[in-house]
């Protein structure tokens, strides 16, 4: 007869079977501060959320009733791992039009950008490899990366992007890849210029590390000519003629979370076809697919140029936002803080004068009920703490004039207070 056996003494601890991976993960710092946006009083400048008014809904619901009506079972059925095909058909036209010339075999439909930016970390990161990313850099990604392992190291971003005079040095170190977002970046704004573009793909070439371009802004400018992506760029440099199959350095990445709805959760991937097979057997392994019945609705909003028509919409909005913040911000704040003005994008980029730190300021403009990200989160080795990240897309012109005038209150009297106080400092010194 078997014996029973008793429980353990001791309940199960957990926290003792986490991986070692698991354990150096923290939670997101932005997914903590969206929190704070259920508050109807507080203005947050927090998330990277677009307008709510922006969502298509009338054509959603409409798209809704033909993808039910007349491909129901297919909507609800299993899909293929690749994606969609007429999606992915119609993100190759997409692309094309923007300067990256591929075929469906280089297309990867993903949910969302960020389980791209898993995969990739999946398919090429051993323990202790090393990344190359802008600092500061997009938070999701350092999230994503950190998963398996690797080494962060990280080059400044100055008003024309990613700083090349100190790339070279951490290139020659033979890191995996190099992690860039080269339109409107996130957290800083700032668009990397031409010239460096060019430069970029010539030391990735050289130093023979592969590139992950992060694109979900490119297509949001509200001034300025649209700039060659990195994946365009390269591809010329690796002589892939239009028709040939397409190769090359660069894993380039896109969403329709900026331009449809964030809540559909779509994404995509493209690279070589090689590159592809194995992000497919890495995709079956994490979700099989991408959820049929969103891919076809998205592919049902978007077909017939409606999507080009809507980006148009957003511009407009996201432009005017823009403006408004900065104008409140000439009007608000103290002539001694300084801040980028990004041709595009979510957000922009504050830097406080010396004796001021962005998570203390936050402390103080909570209780003003306006939110905002402080920098120190997107520097992979530390640092940032006098920069804070502000997003425009989410609140009205209205809010956004109040809002910034709160946090100027704010900025103003800390900043007096810091003055007083190395103030008095100096005259002890002095004394
Ligand atoms: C730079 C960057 N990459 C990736 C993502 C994730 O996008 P998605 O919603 O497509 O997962 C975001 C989201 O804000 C982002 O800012």
């Amino acid at each position: 007869m078997s014996q029973v056996l008793r429980p353990a003494a001791q309940a199960l601890r957990w926290t003792d079977l986490f991986a070692d991976r698991t354990l150096r993960m923290t939670s997101s710092a932005i997914r903590e501060f969206l929190k704070l946006t259920s508050d109807p009083e507080l203005i947050s400048f927090a998330g990277g959320l677009p307008a709510p008014e922006v969502f298509p809904l009338p054509e959603i619901e409409y798209a809704l009733t033909r993808v039910l009506g007349e491909h129901g079972a297919e909507a609800l059925q299993y899909g293929a791992t690749e994606g969609y095909l007429p999606l992915r058909q119609l993100l190759v036209r997409h692309m094309d039009r923007y300067g990256i010339q591929v075929t469906m075999d280089n297309v990867l439909i993903t949910s969302g950008a960020q389980q791209a930016l898993d995969l990739i970390g999946k398919l090429l990161l051993n323990p202790g490899d090393i990344v190359v990313s802008e600092a500061p850099t997009y938070l999701g990604a350092l999230q994503a990366f950190s998963a398996y392992q690797p080494e962060f190291l990280s080059v400044p971003v100055d008003e024309e992007g990613l700083r090349l005079d100190r790339l070279e040095e951490l290139l020659s170190l033979g890191p995996k890849f190099l992690y860039v977002l080269p339109n409107f970046q996130n957290p800083t704004g700032v668009t990397l210029s031409l010239a460096r573009r060019r430069k970029l793909v010539e030391l990735s070439a050289h130093y023979h590390t592969p590139i992950v371009e992060d694109d979900p802004y490119g297509q949001l400018r509200y001034e300025g000519e649209h700039l060659p992506s990195l994946v365009q760029l390269d591809a010329e440099l690796h002589g892939c003629a239009s028709g040939e199959a397409f190769r090359g350095a660069v894993l380039y990445l896109g969403t329709f979370s900026k331009t449809l709805a964030p809540g559909l959760r779509l994404g995509w991937v493209v690279a070589p076809a090689q590159v592809i097979g194995k992000l497919v057997q890495l995709k079956q392994g994490a979700d099989l697919h991408t959820s049929t019945f969103t891919q076809m609705l998205a592919y049902e909003v978007a077909r017939g140029g409606f999507l080009d028509e809507h980006v148009r919409l957003i511009r407009s909005v996201y432009g005017e936002r823009r403006d408004a913040m900065l104008r409140a911000m000439e009007t608000h704040f103290p002539s001694t803080v300084q801040w980028t003005r990004p041709q595009g994008g979510l957000f922009l980029w504050v830097t406080l004068p010396p004796g001021l730190d962005s998570t203390a300021l936050l402390k103080d403009a909570l209780e003003q009920k306006v939110a905002f990200v402080p920098g120190t989160p997107f520097y992979p080795s530390g640092g940032g703490a006098r920069t804070l990240r502000l997003n425009f897309s989410y609140c009205t012109p209205e809010r956004i004039e109040e809002g910034i005038a709160r946090l100027g209150a704010v900025l103003r009297r800390l900043s007096a207070t810091a003055q007083g106080a190395s103030a008095s400092a100096t005259g002890r010194r002095a004394g």
